[in-house]
């Protein structure tokens, strides 16, 4: 979804409002730099909430207050902004957050692409006024007249973490394969050997699966470090995690942080990935090949590397310049599996 028309909906939606012109104090879910730009009052202050990494890092860059989530004691906004995404679950979340965040007289203003159904969501909170525009649709809740307490509370549970019967393992809405065990990590843990050692990584680790087969079998591990963009995902993790991390036979560190440009300077012995290729606007296959030059630059020379990615996806050339090893080592249900070795010198 390029051209996202949120930020210009939310904008348009939010100006209809007195509270743009009395400076009031303004909550945005899932806030974007570009939304910030076009709803930041002059007089006013906006607090930012955001928990994708690589757009809370634009948001602070931009000297915008944010965070990743919401503190118990906030509270009392005028208007709470909702950028809606992909997932139902946690749109319907969002907007029962809103809702809670407002003070009483306030209002909620959600927007989203068409695609995403906004419209959808406009009817099933009872919108006292929606706008139709830019291929989307925002809709304005007023506080008062927003559904019971029974109705706000089932979709703030909706959207939490829970943990599923079938895999034992915890995760909220949203986060990738939040509710199964994708079928490519399940390649990829298969194919791992129990000789890995020493310190390793997992590059976008999501709920922690791959780290949790890591730290189950592979005894030489010291360390495993799991980066993902996704907060909510990485408290997931960290959930997932806390049986090992209690063992205390490997230390396991959680790490908020934008693998595509992050550069912390640690270097691993070990490296596994399911490379994305998604953000958070759609497909897009330069996700992976960043991550592929991202784990050249983190692996020590001797170090070995684990990928799994779609079989259809075009990383040979990337995975070419990044490692003077690569091999094909399965290919199952539409993925391929590679170990990679020998790095190469990859600007980054
Ligand atoms: C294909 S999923 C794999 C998740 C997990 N390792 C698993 O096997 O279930 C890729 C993960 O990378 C994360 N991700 C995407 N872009 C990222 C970025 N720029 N920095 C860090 N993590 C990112 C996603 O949120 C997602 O959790």
């Amino acid at each position: 979804m390029r051209d996202d028309p949120t930020a210009a909906l939310l904008a348009e939606a939010l100006a209809t409002l007195p509270a743009r012109r009395a400076g009031a104090r303004i909550l945005v879910l899932d806030a974007t730099r570009a939304i910030a730009a076009a709803c930041g009052p002059a007089d006013g202050h906006i607090l930012a909430v955001q928990p994708w990494k690589p757009h809370f890092d634009a948001l602070v860059q931009a000297g915008i207050e944010a965070r990743p989530g919401l503190a118990a004691d906030d509270g009392g906004f005028a208007v709470a902004l909702v950028a809606l995404g992909r997932s139902r679950a946690r749109n319907l979340a969002r907007i029962a957050e809103a809702v809670a965040r407002t003070a009483p007289g306030g209002w909620i203003v959600a927007a989203g692409a068409n695609e995403l159904g906004a419209a959808r969501y406009a009817k099933l909170a009872g919108a006292t006024r929606t706008m139709a525009r830019h291929r989307g649709r925002a809709f304005l809740l007023s506080r008062d007249a927003a559904p019971g307490r029974e109705i706000l509370d089932a979709w703030r549970a909706g959207g939490s973490a829970r943990r599923h019967d079938a895999t034992g393992h915890v995760a909220a809405p949203g986060a990738f394969a939040w509710d199964r065990i994708d079928a490519g990590s399940r390649l990829l843990a298969d194919a791992l050997p129990a000789d890995i050692a020493g310190e390793a990584a997992d590059l976008g680790a999501g709920w922690g699966f791959l780290s949790a087969r890591l730290a189950a079998r592979c005894p030489g591990l010291r360390r495993i470090d799991l980066h993902e963009a996704d907060h909510e995902a990485l408290d997931a993790a960290r959930a997932n995690l806390a049986a090992t991390t209690a063992a205390a036979r490997v230390e396991i560190e959680f790490l908020w942080t934008d693998v595509a440009r992050g550069r912390n300077g640690r270097r691993y012995d070990a490296i596994v990935s399911n490379l994305p290729f998604h953000d958070t606007h759609g497909a897009d296959p330069a996700i992976g090949v960043a991550f592929i030059r991202a784990a050249a630059r983190a692996l020590r020379p001797r170090g070995r590397c684990w990928l799994v990615a779609n079989r259809h996806l075009p990383y040979e050339r990337a995975l070419g310049e990044a490692f003077a090893r690569v091999a094909r080592i399965g290919e199952a249900e539409g993925y391929k599996v590679l170990e990679v070795a020998a790095p190469q010198n990859v600007p980054g």
